[in-house]
C-alpha cells in the first residue's frame, strides 16, 4: 500500500464553484495546498481575480467568473476550462444561494433563483464538463464529481427556506442517479451535505449576538465546520483514499443529522 500517496491530489486537475468565499474557499484552499491545479469560479469577477491571487502564494489557482444561474453562464465557464485544460480530474460544484420568507409571502422568484443555482448548474456543468471529466477517468482512478448538498435536504431545518432545502433534497438524489448512470464511465458523484459553517450565508446567524452559541448548541460535536472539515472530505474524496466510494451523501455536520 502507497501509504504516502493516499490522500494525495498533487497535480490534479479541479473546478470549484463559489470559490471566491466561504465552503468553497475552504475547497480551494484545501486542494491548492495539496498540489491540486484549481480553478475557481463565481460571480463577482474582482473577488474572484483577488481570491485566486491570494491562494496563487499556496500553489496554482485561477479566477474563471461566472453566473452559474444561467445557460450562458455555465457554457461560458466550460468554455474557459476547456480553454486551458484537457482533463479535469475533479469537479467540485460548490456556488449556491439561499433564500429564506415565511411560507405564505414565500415568492415565486426564490424558486427560479435558488433552483437554478443550486440544481440546474451543478446537472449542466457536470454534463456539459463530461467530455473533460472522461478523459481523466481511469478504473483505478476515477474523474470525482463532489456536490454540496446540505443537511437541510436530510432533516427539516429551523428556518423557512423551502426552495433551499428542496434543492439541497434534489441535489442529494441527483447525485444518487448520476453516480449510478456514470460508474461505468469510472466517474465517482458523491454529495457533501454539510453543517453549519461560517460563511457569508450563514452570517445573518453566525454574527448575531450569541448566534455562534447557539447554533453550537443544536450540534451535537458542539461546534460550527471549521476548513479543515471540509477540505478534509474534499480531499478524501477526490483521492486514492476515496476512489471505490460513489452515490454517498456524506454528512459533515457535527452529528445534527442524528436528531433525524
Ligand atoms: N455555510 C453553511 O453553513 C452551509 C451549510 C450547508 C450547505 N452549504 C452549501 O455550501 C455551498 C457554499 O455556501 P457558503 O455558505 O460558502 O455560501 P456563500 O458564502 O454565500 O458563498 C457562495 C459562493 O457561491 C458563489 N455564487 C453564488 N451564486 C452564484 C452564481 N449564480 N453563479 C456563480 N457563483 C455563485 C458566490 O460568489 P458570487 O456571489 O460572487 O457569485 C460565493 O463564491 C452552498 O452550496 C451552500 O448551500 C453551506
Amino acid at each position: 500500500m502507497d501509504i504516502e500517496n493516499l490522500f494525495s491530489v498533487k497535480d490534479k486537475v479541479a473546478v470549484v464553484t463559489g470559490g471566491s468565499r466561504g465552503i468553497g474557499r475552504m475547497i480551494a484552499e484545501g486542494l491548492v495546498r495539496s498540489g491540486a491545479k484549481v480553478y475557481i469560479s463565481s460571480r463577482k469577477a474582482q473577488v474572484c481575480e483577488q481570491v485566486a491571487e491570494e491562494l496563487s502564494a499556496l500553489g496554482f489557482c485561477v479566477a474563471l467568473p461566472a453566473d452559474l444561474s444561467t445557460v450562458e453562464g455555465v457554457q461560458d465557464l466550460a468554455q474557459a476550462v476547456k480553454a486551458r485544460e484537457d482533463q479535469v480530474d475533479i469537479l467540485v460544484n460548490n456556488a449556491g444561494a439561499t433564500w429564506g420568507a415565511p411560507l405564505l409571502e414565500y415568492p415565486d422568484e426564490a424558486w427560479d433563483k435558488v433552483l437554478a443555482t443550486n440544481l440546474k448548474a451543478v446537472f449542466s456543468l457536470t454534463t456539459e464538463l463530461m467530455p473533460l471529466l472522461k478523459k481523466s477517468a481511469r478504473s483505478d482512478d476515477p474523474a470525482r464529481v463532489i456536490n454540496i448538498g446540505s443537511v437541510d435536504g436530510i432533516r427539516v431545518p429551523e428556518t423557512e427556506n423551502y426552495a433551499y432545502s428542496a434543492s439541497k433534497a434534489a441535489v442529494h438524489m441527483l447525485t444518487r442517479q448520476l453516480a449510478h448512470r456514470l460508474a461505468s464511465s469510472h466517474i465517482t458523484v458523491n454529495a457533501i451535505a454539510p453543517g453549519p459553517f461560517p460563511s457569508k450565508m450563514m452570517a445573518f446567524i453566525l454574527d448575531a449576538e450569541g448566534g455562534e452559541d447557539m447554533v453550537s448548541s443544536g450540534v451535537p460535536l458542539a461546534r460550527i465546520g471549521t476548513p479543515e472539515d471540509v477540505a478534509g472530505t474534499v480531499l478524501y474524496l477526490s483521492s486514492r483514499a476515496g476512489s471505490y466510494v460513489t452515490g454517498s451523501i456524506i454528512a459533515v455536520d457535527g452529528g445534527i443529522s442524528t436528531h433525524g
